[in-house]
């Protein structure tokens, strides 16, 4: 027999020496949500092993992240109030401007996200501002953005990371965040985000479900996924420096096809139903926890995937420092 493809499966260094991808640390991206409040901050019931931060807990958790080789974290905030136009998201002392602050000032070399939304934020928990008839009004909602994005960049983040997907928001963000002189601000646009199932362990975290009917007339149809590259297309005409899908494991068709499409870099957004599903069958006894996160992975890197933003990160990191 000629080919037999087993010689190069038959130890652990030959398997290593011929392995065609691996899962850097400093790829990962670790969420952090930070709760205003002290009273809000503890643990996630939805979301087992993950936690609520106070503005000081969050900053404490970077050192501890760093220190382990992750370069970036993504912060969510849960507000003190909501009301119905996300006043206390533009506070430029509000619970995320603090918290970049602070996270900035105890880890000057972390990599700094804001995701850019406001469904934590309005009493509704609808992503946007409401017409009377209660649609999200799409322009309304993007100046809202605009104004939320440069009390981040004054607050000294990174990259905005607008999760909204109302259209033109990248274009506005740009022009706005080039006019005050943030040119620097990166833009990572959760470009093609689908009307997903798995956000519902995230909606307990953030405490932001829609109170009322859903979030299809903005995010994107599962069953779509031409689409999802014209939106991508669009974000990168707009101007955003990476582009995200989100979902990742339902939509590795979509990274890979993104990947033969684009030339920026591409993010993945390991969700928290695929969190809490593999934690939820681990608990069960049903699969083994290590094994199964190393697996799903690498599967984005196999798919193409630069970035991968997961609430693994830090397990990952502390099993593997440098890479696998
Ligand atoms: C805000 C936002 C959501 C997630 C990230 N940004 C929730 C949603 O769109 O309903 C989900 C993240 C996760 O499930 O881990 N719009």
């Amino acid at each position: 027999m000629i080919n037999r493809p087993r010689r190069l499966r038959r130890t652990p260094a030959v398997r290593s020496l011929v392995r065609e991808h691996r899962v850097r640390v400093d790829s990962l991206v670790q969420p952090l949500f930070v709760a205003a409040r002290t009273a809000d901050a503890g643990p996630i019931s939805s979301m087992p092993g993950i936690e609520r931060y106070t503005v000081e807990g969050a900053a404490a958790e970077a050192q501890v992240l760093h220190a382990l080789g992750i370069s970036s974290v993504l912060l969510f905030g849960i507000p003190e109030f909501k009301d119905a136009v996300a006043t206390s998201n533009y506070d430029p002392n509000g619970v995320v401007q603090r918290a970049i602050a602070a996270i900035k000032t105890a880890v000057p070399e972390m990599v700094v996200i804001a995701d850019l939304c406001n469904c934590e934020y309005t009493d509704h928990g609808h992503c946007g501002i409401l017409t009377d008839r209660g649609e999200v009004d799409n322009d309304a909602t993007v100046a809202l953005l605009v104004r939320t994005a440069l009390t981040y960049a004054q607050a000294g983040v990174d990259v905005i990371a607008p999760s909204d997907m109302m259209d033109g928001r990248v274009e506005a963000l740009r022009s706005a965040l080039d006019a005050h002189g943030y040119t620097d601000v990166i833009i990572m646009a959760y470009s093609a985000k689908y009307a997903s199932a798995f956000y519902g362990p995230f909606r307990e975290a953030a405490g932001s479900s829609p109170q009322f009917g859903d979030r299809r007339s903005y995010q994107m149809d599962p069953p779509n996924a031409r689409e999802a590259l014209r939106e991508i297309a669009l974000d990168i005409e707009e101007g955003a420096d990476v582009v995200m899908v989100k979902p990742a494991l339902p939509y590795l068709d979509i990274v890979r096809s993104a990947r033969d499409t684009f030339e920026v870099p591409i993010a993945v957004y390991n969700v928290s139903g695929e969190y809490s599903m593999v934690v939820a069958a681990v608990e069960r006894g049903w699969m083994e926890r290590d094994r199964t996160v190393d697996e799903l992975l690498v599967s984005f890197v196999r798919a193409g995937a630069d970035i991968i933003i997961t609430y693994f990160a830090k397990e990952f990191a502390q099993r593997h420092g440098g890479s696998s």
